[in-house]
C-alpha cells in the first residue's frame, strides 16, 4: 500500500512556531508529528509514503537522510509552487508513479483511525474515492460531509459558516482514492481537493465516506497542538508516554503539573509550569510562571515572567524578565 502525505502547508495558525519549522516537523512529546503520522500508516500496512512537500522541504529531507521514517520508505515530492491539496496529491502521485488504489492523509492529523477498514469499505462500495469522517463539536473549521444510508456522499462543504453545517461529521483528512481521480485534477495550478475535486465527485455519486469515532485530532492550532500532547501523557492514546524527557533538568523547588518538558529543557527554581509544553532546549528561569502556553525550542523565559492563555513563544526567542503575556505570540505575527 502506498500513501501520499500532505505536509506542504505554511502552518500559519501555528506561527511563530512554524515561521522556521514546518508544522509536521514540530515535536509532539518526544518526536516530530510526521513520525507519528507515518508510524500509524505503517501499522496498517503502508510500505511507502510519498511526502508532498512545499514549505521548507529541507527540514524533512535532512531529518530522514536514509529515506526511512518509522520503518516506512519515504519518497519526496517537492512542489515548484504551492498547488493546494488536490494539486499536491496529483503532483506527488505522478512523481511517485502511483497507478493503483492509494491512500492520502493530511500530515497534521493524529488519529487511531482504522485505515484497513476504510480500505475494505472502499473496495466494497467501488467508488472513485472514500473519505473517513469524524464527529466534532464545531464543524465550521472543517469539511462537512453529509452521507446517505449507504455511505454515499451527498455534498462536501468546506468550512461552512458557523451554525450552517448540515452535519457534525467532518472530513478526517484520510482518503482512499482510485488513480482515475488524478486525471480530473488540472496540472500546474492550485486545485483544492475540498472545494473542487470532492464536490465534483459527490455530484457524480462517485464518492463514499465512513463514519468513525476513533481518536482523532487536527494538531494545526496552538490549542490543538497542546491537546495532542496532553492526550498522549494522559493516556488517551493507548501507551502512556513520559511527559518529562530524561535529559530535561527540573529544579526541586519548581512546580510542574500536566505539562510536557522536552529534551534538554531546563526548569529553574520556583518556576510554576501548568498545562503547557516546553520544546527542546528551552530555559525557564527562576520564578517564571507558564500556564496553558507553549515555549519554542531553545527560547529563554526570563525570571519572574508570566505567560498565560495560549501564549506562543517561537524558537530561540528571549522573553525579558518580569514580562507579563496573555494570549500573545512572540515574536508577533500578522
Ligand atoms: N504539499 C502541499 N501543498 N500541502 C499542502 C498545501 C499545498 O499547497 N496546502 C495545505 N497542505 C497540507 C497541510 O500541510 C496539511 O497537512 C494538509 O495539507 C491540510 O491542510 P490544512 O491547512 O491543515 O487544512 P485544514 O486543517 O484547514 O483543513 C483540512 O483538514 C481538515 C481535517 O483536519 C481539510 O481537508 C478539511 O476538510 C478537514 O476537515
Ligand atoms: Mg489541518
Amino acid at each position: 500500500m502506498r500513501a501520499v502525505v500532505l505536509v506542504g502547508g505554511f502552518g500559519t495558525r501555528l506561527r511563530p512556531l512554524t515561521s522556521t519549522t514546518p508544522k509536521q516537523m514540530l515535536p509532539v512529546v518526544d518526536r516530530p508529528m510526521i513520525e507519528r503520522v507515518v508510524r500509524s500508516l505503517g501499522d496498517h500496512g503502508v510500505t511507502e509514503a510519498v511526502l508532498s512537500l512545499g514549505y521548507r522541504p529541507d527540514a524533512f529531507i535532512e531529518s530522514y537522510p536514509d529515506d526511512t521514517c518509522a520503518g516506512v520508505h519515504l519518497v519526496y515530492a517537492v512542489e515548484p509552487e504551492p498547488l493546494d491539496t488536490a494539486g499536491a496529491v496529483r503532483f506527488a502521485a505522478r512523481a511517485a508513479d502511483i497507478d493503483d488504489t492509494f491512500i492520502v492523509v493530511n500530515g497534521d492529523v493524529l488519529t487511531d483511525l482504522d485505515i484497513s477498514a476504510l480500505w475494505s469499505f472502499h473496495r466494497e462500495r467501488g467508488g472513485a474515492g472514500t473519505i473517513a469522517l469524524t464527529p466534532v463539536e464545531d464543524p465550521s473549521r472543517y469539511g462537512v460531509v453529509p452521507i446517505d444510508g449507504d455511505g454515499r456522499v451527498l455534498a462536501f462543504v468546506e468550512k461552512p459558516a458557523a451554525g450552517t453545517a448540515p452535519s457534525n461529521w467532518v472530513n478526517a483528512g484520510t482518503y482512499v482514492l482510485e488513480p482515475e481521480v488524478l486525471d480530473r485534477i488540472d496540472a500546474g495550478r492550485r486545485v483544492s481537493i475540498e472545494r473542487e475535486t470532492f464536490p465534483g465527485l459527490a455530484a457524480e455519486n462517485a464518492l463514499f465516506a465512513v463514519q468513525s469515532d476513533a481518536y482523532w485530532l487536527d494538531a494545526g492550532t496552538p490549542a490543538s497542538y497542546l491537546q495532542a500532547q496532553f492526550d498522549i501523557i494522559d493516556g488517551r492514546r493507548g501507551r502512556l508516554e513520559a511527559a518529562i524527557h530524561p535529559s530535561a533538568a527540573i529544579d526541586a523547588t519548581a512546580t510542574v503539573e500536566h505539562s510536557v518538558v522536552m529534551a534538554g529543557a531546563s526548569v529553574g527554581p520556583g518556576v510554576e509550569l501548568l498545562d503547557s509544553v516546553v520544546l527542546p532546549g528551552a530555559r525557564l528561569e527562576a520564578g517564571s510562571s507558564i500556564v496553558g502556553s507553549i515555549v519554542g525550542a531553545r527560547s529563554r523565559i526570563g525570571a519572574e515572567a508570566r505567560l498565560r492563555d495560549l501564549t506562543v513563544v517561537g524558537h530561540e526567542v528571549e522573553v525579558a524578565s518580569g514580562l507579563e503575556l496573555s494570549g500573545a505570540r512572540i515574536p508577533e505575527v500578522e
